[in-house]
């Protein structure tokens, strides 16, 4: 990890079109359960062309090597209380990042949270929010998350996190 770190690494994030889907398609699909592929493809697909939402893709040498997909307006987790749903009525939801393994620990996603911070902002949103089974953690040191309550879906307990912007 501290050796990728010493090799200065830039790559161009660019908010996707539907015209960007297809390469992006085939390009990041091979490091996923290919069960879900087509799950993929329909949510960048989506991502892509409705105006309440994005797609931020990473791009190095002509290959997308990233993404990651933000909302605004996505429904709170069923159990919130009254005053979590209120919060997250106004803050925008990141609802996928996922960086290529052999491009990781390079500062892809620490740029394409960058970027969802500032798309929040450009929607006039007061903060962002995520669900994660296992970054929790991550989240909280390296982005300033903060806890804000777990949530069970199909059995799977995964954390709830916000930050203010
Ligand atoms: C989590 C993930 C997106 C991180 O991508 P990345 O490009 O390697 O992240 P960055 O290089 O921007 O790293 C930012 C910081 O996180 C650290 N980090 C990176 N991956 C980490 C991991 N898996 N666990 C803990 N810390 C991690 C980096 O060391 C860096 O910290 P530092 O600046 O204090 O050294 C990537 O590992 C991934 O795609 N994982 C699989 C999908 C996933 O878990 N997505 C998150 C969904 S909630």
């Amino acid at each position: 990890m501290s050796s990728n770190k010493l090799i200065p690494f830039s790559c161009q994030i660019i908010s996707a079109t539907c015209q960007d889907v297809d390469q992006a398609f085939q390009d990041l699909k091979r490091d996923m359960n290919p069960d879900f592929v087509h799950v993929f493809l329909d949510k960048i697909q989506r991502y892509s062309i409705k105006p309440d939402r994005a797609l931020f893709l990473a791009k190095y040498q002509r290959k997308y090597i990233a993404f990651a997909t933000i909302i605004n307006q996505a429904q709170a987790p069923e159990e919130s209380d009254q005053t979590t749903i209120q919060l997250l009525e106004n803050y925008a939801c990141g609802t996928g990042l996922m960086v290529l393994p052999e491009f990781r620990h390079r500062g892809v996603a620490s740029q394409l949270v960058k970027q969802w911070e500032i798309w929040a902002r450009q929607h006039s949103l007061a903060g962002i929010w995520v669900i994660t089974r296992q970054m929790s953690d991550w989240y909280q040191r390296c982005f300033q998350y903060s806890l804000l309550g777990t949530t069970t879906r199909r059995r799977v307990k995964k954390t709830i996190l916000s930050k203010a912007l």
